[in-house]
């Protein structure tokens, strides 16, 4: 079976963390390794997490390596009001066995991609864009040697963060315009589309029964990421952003995308963060980014839960 290899750059995060059990559930995914960045939590405290989360899916021969604390320009802004103090509230994890990896994540992120087959190698950013960036500025030659970036972030309709933001591309935008403006083939997997993938209680259900071992935490997860969403955005169900972007890289045709050219908006009043998608049909030439619209829903889920099934 043909392999995808990714690097998943994530701040979990209950949805980072669905997002790593299928990067490691699904045997079409070579994950290559985890790096965080601070976001939904401090970075440390995600960090924890993303190595709790691989330990929790048996898969501690994944590297993970932290990466910034902060976003380039500005203070760091966290989500705790929908993940918690822990960053993931409401669930019972593990103790990490492996030791937090050596080196920091840019460097990472840089030798991993330079060391690989060219085109091979495609980034999975779930969480503010920092990392992704500095990697860009420090080793240039990596925008070209990389398959693709297919990165969880912005809105070309409603934001959440604010009306027109969405939380990872406000969290750093200045980061986010280096990474729209460099010519890599790039999805953005925004709002647009992760709010269709609502875990409802049958989903929810559906994704618990295939794994006995791991229900109480998907339950736990879940449970508290919908409240979270009730309390604070007026949600009946969670959407279950970031594993939507590993999706993708999975089974493209889940996922109906539409080209056109992406920027981020740096000095608006009210709209600095805003991801501005040009979807005027003329200017979808010689573009090499798209935005993605249309989710499967029932095909996502059941997605899920097969990776979900082949964690031992
Ligand atoms: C994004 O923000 C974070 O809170 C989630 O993990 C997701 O990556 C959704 O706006
Ligand atoms: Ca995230």
């Amino acid at each position: 079976m043909a392999t995808e290899k990714i690097i998943l750059d994530c701040d979990p995060g209950h949805d980072d963390a669905v997002a790593i059990l299928l990067a490691v559930g699904d045997p079409r995914i070579d994950l290559l390794g985890v790096t965080t960045i601070g976001g939904n939590q401090s970075l440390d405290k995600v960090t924890y997490n993303a190595r709790a989360m691989l330990e929790l899916a048996g898969a501690t021969d994944i590297p993970v390596h932290a990466g910034c604390v902060r976003p380039l320009v500005r203070k760091l802004q966290t989500a705790a009001y929908i993940h918690g103090e822990t960053g993931l509230d409401g669930v019972d994890l593990p103790e990490p066995s492996r030791p937090l990896d050596d080196g920091h994540a840019v460097s990472w992120i840089i030798d991993t991609i330079m060391n690989n087959e060219p085109q091979t190698i495609t980034v999975v950013p779930t969480g503010p864009l920092t990392n992704i960036a500095l990697a860009a500025r420090l080793e240039p030659c990596i925008v070209h040697r990389v398959k693709q970036v297919v990165l969880m972030g912005g809105a070309y309709n409603t934001g959440n963060s604010s009306p027109c933001t969405e939380f990872n591309i406000q969290c750093d935008p200045e980061a986010a315009h280096i990474v729209f403006n460099e010519d890599w083939p790039l999805t953005m997997i925004g709002l647009d589309l992760t709010h269709q993938a609502l875990c409802t209680h049958e989903y929810q259900q559906m994704i618990a029964d295939a794994n006995p071992r791991l229900a109480p935490a998907l339950n736990g997860l879940m449970d508290y990421f919908r409240l979270s969403y009730q309390d604070e955005e007026a949600f009946l169900d969670p959407p279950t952003h970031d594993p939507c972007a590993v999706a993708y890289v999975i089974d493209p045709s889940l996922i109906t995308t539409r080209k056109c050219k992406i920027d981020v908006e740096l000095s608006g009043a009210l709209t600095t963060g805003m991801t501005v998608a040009d979807l005027r049909a003329q200017a979808a030439n010689d573009c090499t980014s798209q935005v993605a619209v249309k989710l499967d829903v029932d095909g996502f889920w059941k997605l899920i839960a097969s990776a979900v099934s082949n964690l031992h």
